[in-house]
């Protein structure tokens, strides 16, 4: 008998992805609205701090097909922006539009210009007329370091301040040390698929198709900005092209369609453009990294010290958790972190794919990188010396911690041994070739969610959660794990996500989704699954499955839960330009369970390239003048191409962690980038004996 391999795990082509490719996979403003569509624009402040003191929108009214111009002064009555210090539920919150005359950073809209089409309203927008009364700003994280404070927690939650041992006095007595400063560059996610949403009202309830993440967050948000009942909010996001933290939260276009579909009695589109996003969706805040390492002669950490300082807008505290992993990643008997803002007169921080241990690995294994040069040692053994299992803050066993399995199999894999061993050594005419390597760490979480299964009496499966596929293969894995807990084909499952008719999920933030929803969609079909092997004869049978919060799950108190990686890269640089060119990189994971080796791989790739693209090209230059992003387009505003990243490859230790649920499957969509930029920060080391340590790595900073 043939036996068919489970589908779990399998590298399953997308099954969304004939409708991706053939444009049948509608993303959020393209889809059919019941009336024909309005289409709103919106209006950007164009100074960065002050008040608006007149608006003449009478040209734009008078202008052909202008439906509505709306402003503070006929926009609908709004809750006000809720308290700033819940980190939980930072996208639930009421998030007012045009509910003043204030301006709190350049872009924050100001107006909405609604028309019958979006260029005769963009034509519109052009017309509307603002004048400001603009205030004293701050803009610039190095000139205001003096004002730094410090937040009550940081992300998800976690102490601001943190300290074991007596750092000081291990610096001070260290045989080895390192203290450097590092800095990583504002940096904005650009989704594929711009910020959209089509509004629908059917008297007072209203229909939200919009591009996000958390379709509960999305609805919660709405709910409270326009104080109605959740019930009254539909969202649906079947399809959103890419998300990255910009759409954990829904933003002006989601509400200022809702204000004008409700005014004009129509459904009203509002899309945003790729310029305005730089002001609505926040930003990966700047950040002044120090760190200090002590090292005895023979390798061993005394002490770790990472004190972080980002930008914070004056209404947020948000503080990304840049310094966590610091806790967690190496052992020494000191290490203290510290987390700081400094308030700016701009969009506040947002979540951007791995909130801290982005920029914070960044600056981290930089700093490893500079311990090993200086005690001559080799950086993969430099780490593998300091490894531990268990967590040095939290005092627990790791669930699972194959970090130094990642370092050897990717040293093997690389051909780390033929590494030039030191700075200049290895080069092809005036090219300079260098190897670097560095860790990767995220935590691991999990969320509340429930699945609803059904099957027809042909056999037939669907799953329905409000889970989004952002693009990371959602709709491919819980398909996968349906077919095999159900003991069916594939092709016999459907699964349906993205609305909020349906089971609630956490959404795809966190690297969370995938374990949160996949293991209710486990529990949902093994539901299912026993009734249908009770059933007789075959009749339609539905089933529902959840899993817990974290907090309700003692194996994440008793355990640390990360997944692990290394990355390795070469570069090449010009010994005349200083053009740096990655040449090949490898990332080599333990993330528990893997669902789709397909998608899986590509999630991890797409990481490591953002890495690449932080530590060599993204920064958002804030101009002083006037407060806003001088660079804000994909023109300027440089990300990592195809010629940029010519051979990334990532591979998965054969790896399952019974502790995370049920599946042994962890996050798996933020750990690409953790760390990445490191190797090749490191790599242009190796080449070129320049330490950069400010992020991107420019030309002129190599030659
Ligand atoms: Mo991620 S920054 O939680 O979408």
């Amino acid at each position: 008998m043939a036996v068919s391999a489970s589908p779990i795990g399998q590298p399953l082509d997308r099954v969304d992805g004939r409708l991706k490719v053939t444009g049948r996979a509608p993303y959020a403003f393209e889809h059919r609205t019941p009336q024909p569509a309005a289409y709103g624009f919106i209006l950007g402040a164009t100074v960065a701090k002050g008040r608006i003191t007149t608006i003449d929108s009478t040209a734009a009214e008078k202008a052909p097909g202008v439906l509505l111009v709306m402003t503070h002064r006929n926009a609908p009555k709004q809750a006000p922006f809720g308290p700033p210090t819940v980190p939980t539920n930072r996208f639930q919150r009421a998030r007012p539009y045009l509910a003043d005359d204030r301006v709190r950073h350049w872009g924050e809209p100001v107006a909405l210009v609604v028309a019958e089409t979006f260029e005769a309203a963009r034509h519109a927008a052009s017309l509307v007329e603002v004048s400001y009364a603009a205030e004293d700003k701050k803009i610039g994280l190095r000139e205001h370091l003096s004002e730094a404070w410090a937040p009550p927690k940081i992300q998800v939650g976690l102490k601001t301040d943190t300290s074991i041992g007596d750092f000081e006095a291990a610096f001070a007595s260290g045989e080895v040390t390192v203290d450097a400063e590092y800095h990583v560059a504002q940096q904005h996610h650009m989704a594929l698929e711009p910020h959209a949403s089509i509004a629908s009202w059917e008297g007072d309830a209203l229909t939200l198709v919009t591009a996000t993440q958390v379709v509960s967050s999305a609805r919660a948000c709405v709910a409270a900005t326009l104080e109605m009942p959740k019930e009254k909010v539909r969202i649906v996001s079947p399809y959103v092209g890419g998300g990255f933290g910009g759409k954990l939260g829904v933003r002006a276009d989601a509400l200022l369609s809702a204000f004008a579909a409700r005014a004009l009695g129509r459904p009203v589109k509002v899309a945003q453009t790729r310029q305005q996003i730089f002001y609505v969706a926040g930003h990966r805040a700047e950040s002044i990294q120090r760190i200090r390492l002590s090292a005895g002669k023979d390798g061993r950490l005394t002490g770790v010290s990472h004190d972080v300082v980002m930008q914070n807008c004056p209404t947020e505290d948000y503080a990304e958790q840049t310094a966590a992993q610091t806790r967690s990643l190496y052992g020494a008997p000191s290490i203290r972190t510290t987390h700081r803002l400094v308030n700016l007169d701009m969009q506040g921080g947002e979540p951007v794919r791995a909130p801290g241990e982005a920029p914070g690995m960044l600056a981290l294994e930089s700093a490893i990188d500079e311990l090993a040069v200086k005690l001559g040692m080799d950086p993969v053994e430099l780490r593998i010396l300091n490894d531990v299992q268990t967590d040095p803050e939290k005092k627990v066993p790791f669930s699972s911690r194959r970090f130094v399995e990642c370092l050897r199999e990717g040293a093997r894999r690389f051909g780390w041994a033929d590494r030039p061993m030191r700075p200049r050594q290895r080069r092809e005419g005036s090219t300079l070739i260098g190897y670097g390597v560095s860790a990767a760490m995220r935590p691991n979480y999990i969320n509340a969610a429930t699945a609803h299964a059904s099957v027809s009496p042909d056999r037939k499966a669907t799953i329905r959660i409000d889970m989004t596929d952002i693009g990371t293969g959602t709709y491919t894995i819980l398909t996968q794990v349906a077919a095999e807990t159900l003991g069916l084909p594939t092709k016999d499952v459907t699964v349906l996500l993205g609305d909020s008719l349906y089971p609630q999920s956490p959404g795809a933030g966190g690297s969370w989704g995938a374990a949160s929803s996949a293991t209710a969609t486990l529990e949902a079909c093994r539901a299912l699954k026993a009734k249908m092997d009770a059933a007789n004869e075959p009749v339609a049978l539905e089933a529902t499955g959840s899993v817990k919060a974290m907090k309700d799950n003692p194996d994440y108190k008793n355990f640390a839960q990360y997944c692990f990686g290394a990355h390795f890269a070469e570069v090449a640089v010009d010994e005349d330009t200083g053009e740096i060119r990655l040449r090949r990189m490898l990332g080599v994971f333990s993330a528990g369970r893997i669902l789709n080796a397909k998608t899986a791989r590509s999630q991890l790739i797409g990481g490591m390239i953002w890495g690449v693209s932080s530590a060599l090209f993204e920064e958002a230059a804030n101009d002083a003048r006037f407060g806003h992003v001088a660079n804000g387009d994909l023109a300027e505003y440089h990300v990592a191409a195809h010629a940029d990243v010519p051979n990334v490859d990532a591979v998965f230790l054969d790896d399952r962690d019974d502790k995370a649920n049920p599946l042994g499957a962890k996050g798996i969509g933020e750990l690409g980038i953790c760390g990445a930029g490191g190797s090749i920060a490191n790599a242009v080391f190796n080449a070129t004996g320049v330490r950069a340590r400010t992020f991107p790595i420019t030309l002129d900073s190599v030659i």
